[in-house]
């Protein structure tokens, strides 16, 4: 029975910092929840969620804004605009049937057997990187392994120069600034600088990718073809590269830090993992479920239509809530617990589901597990430094992860 709960509270920085308790409300008294006052649905329950996933055409991804956000109405921003390509919808903000070739054409560059060839070298990228910090018996982990890991993955597929892997982090974080965060006009002029930047950089790897082939992401969507899909152009492949390093770095360090500090604050599971490493690709899955680094994403509705039961207007807006749909005790048992050998009978939703399923998530897999592995072989009775105070989440309603992750630990 579905009823319009009356006292979420959804826009408090204590929610968005801890949104637990309040989705277990919605899901509890309204998986399917109309924020007062605005054209705005929060969908809460599992049912409801992959309910609007599987159905691409009512819920849309569509989005008439830019992805470059306010900035592309600032006069100064279009300027430097113009010093580079158009943005396009290729994935994350395109739907069927546009969105079907982009996603066949990318798919190809994200094949298993890549992701499988990758898994000894980014183990030893792992390993250099503890390298640098293991003689301390201290780190600080998000700055020096939970940043730098997915950077230094998706920059060397994308062909980037070693000595230009800093630039990953700087050129990522300028379109996540871009998409979310209320700048001044200074600032998104820096942005837009960065993002023109970018494109002229990843403009000068395709065409090096053209004439030298190298066995990397780049030179697959260079050269992807599939069916009688027209192969992509320039402005697609930078949008694409584009969509690549934003979508494989936040999302993959807020893993690694928040998965880390949920084995911390749960040491049996740690002990129990640690001891039997044969469990950590379900630890990954597990961990996937309880901090569900994507925490929502957007959809608009094209029809007047009904979800849950509730009626829904064509142009409403909903928050489609992985993280509440991942804890949905309808289908997860004890689901605020996290438990390294959970039995999944029911697929977790932190890739999405549907024609928007995440394109990245056996490379991001292969990264945790490698990455967890070396962890775990390395060092031992990792804590929570003294010194620093306790980690808190970020006040963010769409990525869940950690303000910073300082540890102690010994060496096995
Ligand atoms: C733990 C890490 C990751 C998580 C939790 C994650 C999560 C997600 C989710 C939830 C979506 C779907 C959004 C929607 O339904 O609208 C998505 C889409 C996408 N992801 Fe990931 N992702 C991760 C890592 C990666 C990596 C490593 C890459 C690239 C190498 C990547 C590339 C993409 C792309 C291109 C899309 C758009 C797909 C489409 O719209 O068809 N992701 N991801």
């Amino acid at each position: 029975m579905t009823t319009q709960t009356e006292t979420l509270d959804l826009s408090s920085e204590a929610f968005l910092r801890e949104p637990h308790a309040a989705y277990k409300q919605g899901r509890e008294q309204c998986p399917v929840y109309r924020v007062p006052d605005q054209n705005v649905v929060m969908v809460f329950g599992y049912d409801e969620v992959l309910e609007a996933l599987m159905k691409p055409k009512i819920f849309s991804s569509k989005n008439e804004e830019s992805i470059l956000g306010a900035s592309v109405y600032n006069p100064k921003c279009q300027e430097i605009y113009e010093k580079g390509w158009p943005q396009v919808p290729t994935l994350l903000t395109n739907d069927p049937p546009s969105h079907t070739r982009f996603k066949k054409l990318v798919n190809q560059a994200f094949t298993r057997d890549r992701v499988a060839g990758m898994q000894d070298h980014i183990e030893e990228m792992a390993d250099s990187l503890i390298d640098a910090f293991i003689d301390k018996g201290e780190c600080q982990f998000i700055d020096q392994f939970a940043n730098p890991l997915p950077c230094q993955v998706i920059a060397e597929q994308l062909g980037f120069c070693e000595q230009d892997i800093a630039k990953v982090k700087v050129w990522s974080d300028a379109f996540i600034d871009l998409i979310g965060t209320e700048m001044t006009s200074e600032e998104q002029v820096e942005r837009a600088t960065r993002v023109v930047e970018f494109q002229h950089y990843m403009k000068q790897c395709l065409d090096e990718r053209r004439t030298q082939p190298r066995k990397d992401v780049l030179t697959d969507l260079v050269n992807a073809r599939v069916d009688d899909e027209t192969p992509l152009n320039e402005a697609e492949l930078l949008n694409v590269a584009q969509a690549l390093l934003v979508a494989a770095n936040t999302t993959t360090s807020h893993m690694l830090s928040g998965g880390l500090l949920t084995l911390i604050d749960n040491p049996e599971q740690y002990a129990k993992v640690r001891d039997n490493p044969a469990l950590i690709p379900n630890m990954v899955e597990e961990l996937l479920r309880f901090q569900t680094p994507t925490q929502g994403m957007w959809r608009r509705t094209s029809e007047d239509t009904e979800l849950g039961g509730v009626t829904i207007e064509k142009g409403t807006m909903l928050m489609l809530l992985f993280t509440s749909a991942n804890r949905d005790d309808k289908y997860f048992t004890n689901p605020d617990h996290f438990e390294v050998d959970r039995d999944f009978s029911t697929a977790h939703v932190a890739f999405s589901r549907g024609v928007h399923t995440c394109i990245g998530m056996m490379l991001a897999r292969q990264e945790l597990v490698c990455a967890f592995r070396q962890i775990f072989k390395r060092l031992d009775n990792i804590r929570l430094s003294e010194n620093s105070p306790r980690p808190q989440y970020e006040a963010n309603l769409i990525f869940r992860g950690l303000d910073q992750l300082n540890i102690t630990f010994t060496t096995r």
